[in-house]
């Protein structure tokens, strides 16, 4: 299976994926990583580990249909069978969503369905939840809102802050997403009109 990443930012989460793959736990190829942002500091990561580092620049359409539609081309280039957003920082049109349904997921940085959207930490913080966590999920027309395939827990503790949580919540991301990366391209994992089915023949 060929695999393509998006990301905005860092790519921590891309090259957890890479490495997994590059270590024989993930029997895929990562055919491409996509940035909206030049200056993604996961570009030179991808680069570094000799995956093609493509930039669709999101500054340069005047629209966002127009945006979604030179990112739809640049991908399908690569010939994917599963999408995997990673930090991806642009809301997606429906068109988008709907052409990669059911092989395109994305990590979240909370228990969804709580705290969708920005600043996830902080508003668990200030709720003053005693848990904390991370989701992977498919990617639907709502945001944040696509059925959820598998959560990662940690516990906030007395003087916990936004980012000594998320530096918590980011261990645990780096362990969920390779396996759920694995068990899509297994094709273990299915997204029905009821939620995830998962095949556990194999496990
Ligand atoms: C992660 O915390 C992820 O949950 C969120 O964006 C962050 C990306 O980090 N969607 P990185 O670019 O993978 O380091």
């Amino acid at each position: 299976p060929r695999i393509v990443i998006l990301i905005s930012g860092t790519g921590s989460n891309m090259m957890a994926i890479a490495d997994a793959v590059q270590s024989g736990d993930i029997d895929a190829m990562v055919a491409g990583v996509v940035s909206n942002r030049p200056d993604a500091a996961g570009m030179q990561h991808a680069r570094d580990r000799e995956i093609p580092a493509i930039l669709v620049d999101h500054q340069q359409f005047s629209s966002r249909e127009e945006f979604d539609a030179n990112l739809m081309r640049a991908i399908d280039d690569l010939a994917p069978d599963l999408i995997v957003l990673a930090g991806f920082m642009r809301i997606l049109t429906s068109d988008f969503v709907r052409h990669y349904r059911g092989r395109m997921i994305n990590i979240h940085p909370s228990l969804l369905p709580l705290y969708q959207g920005l600043n996830t930490h902080q508003r668990a913080i200030d709720a003053g939840d005693s848990e904390h966590g991370v989701s992977v999920h498919f990617v639907t027309e709502e945001l944040d809102g696509g059925p959820v395939i598998a959560q990662a827990v940690v516990t906030i503790d007395t003087g916990e802050t936004a980012a000594s949580l998320q530096h918590k919540v980011q261990i645990q991301e780096h362990i969920l997403y390779p396996i759920i990366v694995k068990w899509c391209t297994q094709g273990r994992l299915a997204m029905t009109d009821q939620g995830v089915t998962l095949d556990s023949k194999l496990l």
